[in-house]
């Protein structure tokens, strides 16, 4: 016998009360107005208006990353805060304003690098397909062809994002976790952009490529808890290391967050964060969690790491964070500026 589920019933006596007020007419034109503007991404979303897209992204990414391979880095890092401020919504792009200061101005964005070869990837684009592709989907292609030209994994990337028409400074400098974050701060963050602890764990792996700058970790070595002391979570060793890099004040130099393949997009990252040598306070915070622990402590073995699939799941899970579609948004002729 068929079991009585309250919340069936309970949908269908609001439906039917719905149904008893507005005409069928009426509430079909409302689910059509609302379809337009809650489209879900879709890979090759964009097969009729610009079929060639996606080897005009790969040809021009290929272009510029083949002669500068430390590029993909900071568009992967660029990606990350678009999609964490905003939603995937090309926000991160849009230069400053006399009486706006953008994203790309705020602390954690002023390192950030890359944006030539989106513009240049856009213009590209535009040559071929006017008005059609939004810089959000093109920033989230470029970034799988860069990575993938590192040596990560391909994904499919779903796309149909559109791109917003507003970007601050302060939303960034308050959305973006810091390198100081510990895990029950990053789980929250993640959580409330809709990612799991795995996405958590996994892409933090993003951090296999690329360098920092002193300031973001030098408090471990130098003035942990205001003592003059080191944090007791990173490798003794590595403090040493670390310390011949940065002298206290440094604001300047770069260090290589996975010293020796930092160019290469592997699963080292999980070996030096389980060697207590992850940089930042976040790195190291993975090992704090049994669930992000056990995902460390399974990539560090070296033995049928799944980290470079597992990457491209979640970059398709962080891609989906608070996207415009159908009829929200534009799509911009450029880049850095609104229509
Ligand atoms: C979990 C929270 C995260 C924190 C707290 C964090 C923090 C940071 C910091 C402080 C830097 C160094 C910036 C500098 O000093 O120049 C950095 C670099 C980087 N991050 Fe993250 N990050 C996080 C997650 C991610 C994610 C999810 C990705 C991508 C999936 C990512 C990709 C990168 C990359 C590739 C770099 C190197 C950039 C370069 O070489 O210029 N990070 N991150």
């Amino acid at each position: 016998m068929p079991s009585f589920n309250p919340s069936i019933s309970l949908k269908t006596m609001a439906f039917q009360k719905i149904i008893s007020v507005f005409p069928l007419q009426v509430l079909l034109v409302l689910l059509a107005l609302d379809s337009s503007n809650a489209q879900k991404l879709k890979v090759g979303f964009y097969c009729k208006t610009c079929p060639d897209l996606e080897a005009i992204v790969s040809r021009t990414t290929h272009q510029y990353i083949s002669r500068a391979p430390t590029l993909a880095a900071p568009i992967l890092r660029m990606h990350f805060h678009d999609c964490f401020v905003r939603g995937c919504d090309g926000s991160v792009l849009l230069n400053s304003t006399p009486n706006s200061q953008a994203e790309k101005g705020a602390v954690p964005n002023q390192s950030l690098r890359g944006f030539d070869v989106i513009d240049a990837v856009k213009s590209a684009v535009e040559k071929k397909c006017p008005g059609v592709v939004s810089c959000a989907d093109i920033l989230a292609l470029v970034t799988r062809d860069a990575v993938k030209m590192v040596h990560g994994s391909f994904w499919e990337v779903p796309t149909g994002r559109r791109d917003g028409r507003v970007s601050l400074a302060s939303e960034a400098n308050r959305g973006l976790p810091p390198p100081f974050a510990n895990i029950t701060q990053l789980k929250a963050l993640f959580a409330a952009k809709g990612l799991s602890a795995k996405d958590l764990a996994v892409l933090s792996g993003g951090h296999t490529i690329g360098t920092s700058h002193c300031p973001s970790f030098t408090n471990r070595l130098y003035n942990f808890t205001g003592k003059g002391d080191t944090d007791p979570k990173l490798d003794k060793n590595y403090i040493a290391q670390l310390k011949t890099k940065c002298k206290p004040g440094d604001t300047t130099s770069r260090v290589e967050m996975d010293p020796g393949s930092f160019k290469t997009f592997d699963e080292d990252y999980y070996t030096l964060v389980a060697k207590r040598r992850g940089l930042f306070q976040s790195d190291s915070a993975l090992l704090d969690d049994t669930e992000t622990k056990a995902y460390v402590t399974k990539q560090a073995t070296n033995r049928g790491s799944t980290f470079l699939t597992d990457f491209g799941v979640s970059m398709v899970n962080m891609g989906n964070i608070g996207v415009l579609t159908g009829n929200n948004g534009e799509i911009r002729k450029h880049c850095a500026f609104v229509n």
